[in-house]
């Protein structure tokens, strides 16, 4: 695991792009793997800015968003369709019928989960992968606990979790209590995993997922199996780090 510690959040936000920015360079096509919360939102903000001036095409990108909540209608303004299409999907220039978001208003979750799983093959795998981290050490939103094994399905939010995201919902009782996520081993199939987090409220996640034990109790340490993940942190984010 490349463990990068920049100077801000800004910082964390041009590092982490301009890795995304060099896979798509490479492969006009790639396929992209896209969390939602406020970690990533630096790097959509750089990667629109490389696409305005031209220094960055995306009309042929790919893109698969990590989880959904379960429950709410596509068109609340805090389901991840929603989201993702007014943090990435149109800032960045994205074409929107390349832009995945597993469906979480499915009659049958596992059957669209399968689907997913599907897709993402049928799609050649996911060649960069965008990842925040929970104060719980959850990636996507596998909690602890979550198999390293597991692929896209439906799970229970954690309380804390369900706390941490109250900030986007009128109340706490708002907050969907399931949702559907793209599992660990969907996650470290990717073939490359970039994560980035800032702040203190993240130094304890950052230090069990980088130096404390393999354990699903810390679903991010999942990453220290993975050959290509890169964390970008800035400094509070970093503090619990020998
Ligand atoms: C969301 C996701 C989550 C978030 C995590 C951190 O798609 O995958 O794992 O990345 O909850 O959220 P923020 O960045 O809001 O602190």
């Amino acid at each position: 695991m490349q463990v990068v510690i920049a100077d801000s959040a800004a910082e964390v936000g041009r590092i982490a792009a301009a890795k995304v920015a060099s896979v798509i360079r490479h492969r006009p096509e790639a396929v992209l793997g896209l969390a939602t919360g406020s970690s990533p939102l630096a790097i959509y903000a750089d990667l629109a800015d490389r696409v305005h001036s031209g220094r960055l095409r995306v009309d042929a990108v790919r893109a698969f968003a990590l989880d959904e909540y379960v429950g709410l209608p596509l068109e609340h303004p805090e389901s991840y369709h929603s989201v993702i299409r007014t943090v990435v999907t149109e800032p960045v220039g994205l074409t929107p019928e390349l832009v995945n978001v597993p469906d979480g208003s499915a009659a049958d979750l596992d059957a669209a989960a399968d689907a997913y799983e599907r897709a993402i093959r049928d799609a050649g795998g996911v060649d960069v992968q965008i990842l925040g981290i929970g104060a719980n050490g959850h990636i996507g939103f596998n909690e602890p606990t979550s198999s390293f094994a597991s692929r896209t399905r439906i799970k229970t939010l954690a309380p804390q979790t369900r706390a941490d995201n109250a900030r986007f919902f009128a109340s706490p009782d708002e907050v969907p209590t399931h949702c559907v996520t793209q599992g660990l081993g969907t996650i470290l199939d990717a073939r490359q995993l970039v994560l980035v987090a800032t702040g203190a409220s993240k130094a304890d996640a950052v230090h069990a997922m980088v130096e404390g034990p393999l354990s699903s109790m810390c679903p991010g340490s999942a990453l220290q199996l993975h050959p290509h993940a890169m964390v970008v942190v800035d400094e509070a984010a970093a503090a619990r780090l020998e």
